[in-house]
């Protein structure tokens, strides 16, 4: 059983993660970060798990990482980081991620929620890079996704000034699609979740990958993988039944082969 994470499966292959540090504001310790990289790995092996929903709770999806734990660390211990290995095992969740951010979302938790596929926010959260203030920098991704996500100018500002943005401006640059009321926010994620767990899963998994792709690879190579992903899917059952289901006006059901 983790100790800093709640893990509930909701019907309809939806599985919601939720932080749960409330002494530290959830700031990401090697535990929490080691016990939700062995949650999706156990969602990835688990076939009636569609999609997963991550959240923290109403004052703080996550507040960094854990600034008590990173005092405690030398240059040695840093090189020798197991959270590294954990960041690594949460970025490599090939199924559906959706981030549910009420609250402070900074530092190592604005990294967590840019791991996720989909970002909804509630109106009070904030996101933020302040690791500057440390005399540091983000170290989980934060330089890379961000920009990806913003575009230069806002990353440098966000990174550089330490400052935060609220969830309206968030959605505005393209790091958030959606703003609910805080009360909502978790159920609206898992009511995106449940429409994606519907999906045929390997369309699914290929479509993710073909779009995390555009991030970093160049438009040919991009294309070029593109078709190849619409290919193989060609020979799936699930394209036979989508396709059978339209023409028969009735819902598809999909089975994954
Ligand atoms: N690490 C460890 N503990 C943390 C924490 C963190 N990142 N953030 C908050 N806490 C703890 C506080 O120390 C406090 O505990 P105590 O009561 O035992 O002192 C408790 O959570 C509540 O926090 P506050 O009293 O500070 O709450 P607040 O509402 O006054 O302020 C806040 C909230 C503005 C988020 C403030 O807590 C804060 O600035 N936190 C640090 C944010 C930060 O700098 N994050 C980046 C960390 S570095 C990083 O993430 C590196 C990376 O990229 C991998």
């Amino acid at each position: 059983m983790p100790r800093t994470l709640a893990v509930l499966a909701t019907e309809a292959g939806v599985r919601l993660i939720t932080l749960q540090r409330p002494e530290a504001l959830n700031a990401l310790n090697t535990e929490l970060l080691g016990e939700l990289a062995a949650e999706l790995d156990h969602a990835e092996r688990d076939p009636d798990t569609r999609a997963v929903v991550i959240t923290g709770s109403r004052k703080a999806f996550a507040a960094g990482a854990d600034i008590k734990e990173m005092a405690e660390r030398d240059l040695v211990g840093i090189l020798n980081d197991p959270r590294v290995a954990h960041w690594q095992r949460i970025a490599a969740f090939s199924k559906p991620l959706i981030a549910a951010v009420n609250g402070f979302c900074l530092g190592g938790g604005c990294e967590l929620a840019m791991h996720a596929d989909i970002l909804i926010a509630g109106e009070d959260a904030r996101f933020g890079q302040p690791e500057i203030n440390l005399g540091i920098m983000p170290g989980a991704g934060g330089t890379q996704r961000l920009l990806r996500a913003v575009g230069k100018s806002l990353a440098m500002q966000m990174v550089l000034t330490g400052e935060a943005i609220d969830a309206r401006f968030a959605q505005r640059a393209g790091l958030v699609s959606e703003v609910t009321q805080p009360e909502f926010t978790v159920d609206r994620a898992i009511a995106i979740a449940r429409v994606i767990a519907q999906k045929a899963p390997l369309a699914v998994r290929l479509a993710k990958e073909a779009l995390l792709k555009a991030q970093d690879t160049d438009l040919a190579s991009g294309l070029r993988f593109e078709r190849h992903a619409f290919t193989v899917l060609a020979g799936t059952a699930d394209r036979n039944e989508g396709i059978a289901a339209f023409q028969a006006k009735r819902r598809p059901e999909f089975t994954g082969q």
